[in-house]
């Protein structure tokens, strides 16, 4: 347990720069219209990105003393750091879900986010990046 709420500050960090790392190649992969590198790494990075908030949310339940204290100043930052973050995830899949799903179910969005890939996709990617960048930061806010 102690092991755990000592080191994910570190490996989150780390995955932080791993996966942006791979974002920008899965970038140039689709730029590059190398599209099954681009597939794979998109369906890496966002089944990653769902076990690493299920790992940070899971963190929450393992301490005793409740959730791990956020310093007063730093609040405001980690509530815009944590919606930008839920929406990116969001978006994602659901660019993912149009990619790879039939369209069974919400054809019309999954119709118009096909139509539309190339440029939502372009806008996550930066967007996305932009979290990763403020999740690099919060190691050296926090410690
Ligand atoms: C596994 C799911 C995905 C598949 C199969 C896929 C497939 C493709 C393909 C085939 C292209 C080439 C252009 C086109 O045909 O529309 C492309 C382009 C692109 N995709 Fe994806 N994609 C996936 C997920 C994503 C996600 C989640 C993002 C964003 C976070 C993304 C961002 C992009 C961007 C930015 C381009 C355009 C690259 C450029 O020319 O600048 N893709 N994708």
């Amino acid at each position: 347990m102690q092991f755990y709420m000592q080191y994910f500050l570190f490996a989150a960090t780390v995955w932080g720069v791993i996966a942006m790392t791979l974002l920008l190649i899965a970038w140039w992969c689709a730029h590059q219209r190398y599209c099954n590198w681009h597939r794979r790494l998109m369906l890496f990075l966002t089944i990653g990105a769902w076990l690493f908030i299920l790992s940070y949310m899971f963190r929450y339940y393992m301490t005793d003393s409740g959730a791990p204290a956020i310093p007063k100043q730093l609040i405001l930052w980690f509530a815009i750091h944590g919606t930008i973050g839920i929406f990116s995830l969001i978006s994602v899949t659901l660019l993912v879900w149009s990619r790879v799903g039939q369209g069974k179910w919400f054809g019309s969005l999954h119709q118009h986010l096909n139509r539309h890939h190339v440029i939502y996709g372009r806008v996550l990617v930066v967007v996305w990046t932009l979290t990763h960048i403020g999740g690099i930061a919060n190691y050296y806010l926090l410690n």
